[in-house]
């Protein structure tokens, strides 16, 4: 496999052939039928990417699905029912100086957008995402999601990427179309005007309003802007069924115009035409009316529906004959990385995405991490591990002096397997981070009930709740299970752990850490951890901090965030930042979400369910007894969220429940506070080319070599370890488009006429969201 869009097809375009007065969804299919019977799919999963029309008919379709607005209020109120439970809901709309973002009350913009509901104001469904968006955009955490339906329908593609290089990499980088500088097309000119506008401020103003990058940091965004390999692979590699992935600028799901017009340096102007796909639909007979979308699709509860047929899935079954003859050799995983690498994580591509390498004198070793999320079976946590260790053998059998871990694209994974890489470095370091949870009324139930009743003696109730399901459920941040004190100490009840603690005018469970020594938490992955049980390693530890240097190109974010966490605080290793906005100055490398685990509303509200469901045995008994046999009252535990009354198909919230603290006794979380990097690299045109380029300056960075890092750069604010900064990094630019003056609210006045201003999520691409099921939901 190639760069998976060397082969994108724009589908033709047959306006003519289709009646100008037929409903625009009913044009739209059949331009997509069309489309789809002219294109030959690699992998059935890329439709929505390959598969294009025309730009404006999408459009008109996405705003013709009505909207109930009684239904809206309805939706709203599940969301504020599940996110009390949100941990960085305080911090967001009080966030500290070192924060990089501006602040948002979740609360009170879900509360808006339920007013204007109540006045009847949203006159499409569109309208109403694109404001959930626009908070979402704002939100800047890669596990904050909400999710409504079947929604994420339609999305905007233009014919190519671009990427941000330095002529030399100490010049400040200009913008490049992608394919100029991966053709090496000699005197390539640089774009200087995107609408009219410098093309600096035009992204800017793109990045605020289009494009859902869940990042913290102003120069992650404009990464998340440029064509980037290692998040195109960490998002499709994890997954058989995952589709192409595309930079937050060459696609949106967010309506742009039909075009983009720009100008080049030299003077020629230039204009990309937008064209549309879909990802739902491989038959579109219920496609033909706004009506019928809203009808079969959002307010459907039907899992089998459109998009599920009998087509599709031959179509699935046919590719998954094609690719088990998969070469490695010739496609390991992208053109710019080397096609000899001497690890591969099993399956990969198709579930796994580690890969190791060796650089010419075998004095440099890569470890290319792009996710630690694998597969969808029960072996491929494992399969990640072993490629982990099969890559630390090797490389010290070469005799390699310095390691790269790469971990540019890594927006997280299993958590647990954050732990696990960090033990295979450091077997017998103790990975000790300390967690906590937004200490709120559900959580004291849920916790309360099944430490209860997995303590209690009798633990016969109807339906699954008993003591096995309650101590599984328990073992984490629900209960008082598989985690300690601060202090190391195991937890005698819950009211031990819950507090509260008071911290920024908002309450906080106590502290805790993980205690991979029980038994509990061995088995979680499907094999010991390493370094604990029988698991053990014959070294103290595989390289020195000194000789390991971890990259980062902004978006490392969740399990990515713990284990680099852990790297930096408790062994020592250094890091370098990739790329970022035309600035000199640090650069905050761990910028996707430093929330510790995510989860999902409908998981939560399964465990609700259960304990309801023991409750139902308690109908003509007092309080107490409820008391005595559940830990918890019969109004507590009614008022635990539940599905009733939600009127469309799936409406799922995916929220952070887990603060990350530093280990210093600062009481901010992790999220909030500012790290750079002890380096800073501009991408220069070698690097976008050939990958060792880039892994060359961040060995040579290890080797103590720092001539290369940008001006300003250098031992940034934060980047000692365990001394991460809480006020004003005083960073050296003006105006870090995070921190300038935007609308945080709603808009009065429908968005419906403002064209390039609506704004609707991104189709699901988020690594950390796809594969919670709901028992192990805490893995994530
Ligand atoms: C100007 O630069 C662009 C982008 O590299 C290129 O496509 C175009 O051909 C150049 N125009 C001229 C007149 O050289
Ligand atoms: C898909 O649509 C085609 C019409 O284009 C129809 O003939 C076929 O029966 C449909 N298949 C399914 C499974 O609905
Ligand atoms: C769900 O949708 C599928 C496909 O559209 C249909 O065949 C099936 O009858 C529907 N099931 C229900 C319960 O409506
Ligand atoms: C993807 O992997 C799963 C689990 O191994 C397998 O059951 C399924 O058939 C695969 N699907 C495709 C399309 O290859
Ligand atoms: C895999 O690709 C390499 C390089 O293109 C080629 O030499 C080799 O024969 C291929 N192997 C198979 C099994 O197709
Ligand atoms: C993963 O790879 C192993 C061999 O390395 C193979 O036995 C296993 O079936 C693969 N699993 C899937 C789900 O493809
Ligand atoms: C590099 O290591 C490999 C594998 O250990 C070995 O085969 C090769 O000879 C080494 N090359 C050099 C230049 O030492
Ligand atoms: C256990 O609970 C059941 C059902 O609530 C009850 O009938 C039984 O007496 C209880 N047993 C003990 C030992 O408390
Ligand atoms: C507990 O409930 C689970 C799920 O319902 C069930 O699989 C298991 O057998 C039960 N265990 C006991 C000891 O009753
Ligand atoms: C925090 O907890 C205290 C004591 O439990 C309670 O009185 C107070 O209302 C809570 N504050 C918030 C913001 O929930
Ligand atoms: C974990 O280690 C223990 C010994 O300490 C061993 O009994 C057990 O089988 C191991 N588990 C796995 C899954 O390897």
């Amino acid at each position: 496999m190639q760069s998976l869009f060397s082969a994108m097809v724009f589908a033709h375009i047959c306006s003519a052939t289709i009646p100008e007065d037929i409903e625009p969804c009913q044009k739209f299919a059949e331009l997509l039928r069309e489309g789809r019977s002219k294109t030959t799919l690699e992998n059935p999963y890329n439709y929505p990417a390959e598969v294009l029309v025309d730009a404006e008919t999408a459009y008109q379709c996405a705003t013709s699905i009505p909207i109930s607005n009684e239904e809206i209020s309805r939706v709203i109120y599940k969301y504020k029912n599940i996110l009390p439970m949100y941990s960085t809901l305080g911090f967001l709309k009080n966030p500290p100086a070192s924060y990089q973002q501006p602040s948002i009350d979740v609360m009170a913009y879900l509360d808006l957008i339920y007013e204007r509901a109540k006045q009847n104001k949203y006159a499409n469904f569109y309208e109403y995402e694109s404001d959930i968006s626009l908070m979402a955009i704002q939100v800047h955490d890669q596990h904050f999601r909400l999710k409504n339906s079947g929604m994420y329908q339609f999305r905007w593609y233009l014919p190519d990427d671009i990427v941000s290089v330095s002529k030399d990499g100490k010049e400040l980088p200009q913008v490049y179309v992608y394919s100029d500088i991966s053709r090496d097309v000699p005197s390539a000119s640089p774009i200087i005007e995107l609408e009219d506008e410098p093309v600096a401020f035009y992204l800017e103003r793109y990045a605020r309003t289009k494009a859902s990058t869940g990042l913290l940091e102003p120069h992650a965004e404009w990464n998340a802007l440029m064509y980037n390999p290692a998040v195109e692979f960490s998002t499709w590699g994890t997954r058989n069924t995952s589709s192409v992935y595309t930079s937050e600028f060459r696609s949106t799901s967010s309506y742009n115009g039909n075009s983009i017009k720009g100008k080049f340096e030299n003077g020629t102007k230039f204009e990309w035409k937008y064209m549309a796909g879909s990802k739902a639909i491989y038959n579109l007979t219920k496609f033909s009316s706004g009506r019928s979308i809203y009808d079969n699709w959002i307010t459907s509860n039907n899992k089998s529906r459109m998009g599920k047929t009998k087509e599709d899935e031959q179509m699935r079954k046919l590719f998954s004959k094609k690719t088990t003859a998969f070469n490695l050799s010739s496609s390991v995983p992208y053109p710019s990385y080397p096609d000899d690498p001497i690890v591969v994580q099993s399956n990969f591509s198709r579930g796994g995405t580690v890969s190791g390498y060796l650089l010419s004198d075998n004095s440099t070793g890569v470890l290319s991490i792009p996710s630690f999320l694998a597969g969808t079976y029960k072996e491929a946590p494992e399969e990640l591990h072993t490629a982990v260790a099969e890559f630390i053998t090797k490389s010290r059998e070469a005799g390699v002096k310095k390691v790269v871990i790469d971990l540019s694209g890594n927006r997280g994974g299993f958590l647990l397997l954050a732990y696990d890489t960090f033990r295979q470095f450091f077997p017998k370091m103790d990975p000790y981070s300390l967690a906590n949870s937004r200490a709120s009324e559900d959580l004291n139930t849920i916790g309360s009930v099944l430490s209860h009743v997995a303590m209690s003696s009798n633990d016969s109730f109807k339906g699954p709740l008993n003591r096995t399901m309650a101590q599984s459920l328990g073992t984490g941040d629900l209960g008082i299970f598989g985690t300690l004190s601060r202090e190391s100490k195991p937890w005698k009840w819950w009211k031990e752990l819950f507090g509260p603690v008071t911290i920024n005018q908002d309450n906080y469970t106590n502290p805790w850490r993980y205690d991979f020594n029980s038994k509990r938490m061995i088995g979680r992955l499907g094999f010991n951890m390493t370094g604990y049980a029988d698991n053990q390693r014959d070294y103290e530890q595989a390289f020195d901090p000194d000789d390991i240097i971890l990259l980062h190109d902004g978006h490392c974010g969740s399990a990515c965030f713990i284990f680099s966490s852990l790297m930096k605080n408790i062994a020592g290793v250094k890091s370098v930042s990739v790329g970022g906005m035309p600035v000199d100055g640090p650069m905050q490398g761990v910028a996707g979400t430093r929330g510790c685990q995510v989860r999902q509303s409908d998981a939560i509200i399964k465990i609700s369910h259960m304990i309801q469901t023991a409750l139902s045995e308690f109908r003509d008994q007092s309080d107490k007894v409820v008391r005595s046999r559940l830990g918890a009252t019969r109004r507590q535990i009614d008022r635990l969220p539940s599905p009733k009354g939600t009127p469309w198909g799936d409406v799922i919230a995916g929220i952070n429940t887990l603060n990350c603290l530093p280990s210093s006794g600062s009481q901010i979380p992790y999220q909030f506070l500012y790290e750079a990097s002890n380096c800073r690299l501009f991408y220069t045109m070698d690097m976008i080319r050939d990958i060792t380029y880039l892994w060359r300056a961040a060995a040579a960075v290890a080797g103590g070599d720092t001539s290369a890092c940008v001006p300003g750069s250098v031992d940034g604010p934060g980047s000692e370890p365990n001394k991460p900064l809480n006020v004003s990094p005083e960073i050296p630019y003006a105006n870090p488009w995070g921190n300038s003056v935007r609308n945080n609210l709603p808009r009065d006045e429908p968005v419906q006429n403002s064209g390039g201003f609506c704004t609707v999520s991104r189709v699901g691409g988020s690594v950390s969201v796809a594969a919670a099921t709901f028992a192990f939901a805490w893995l994530l």
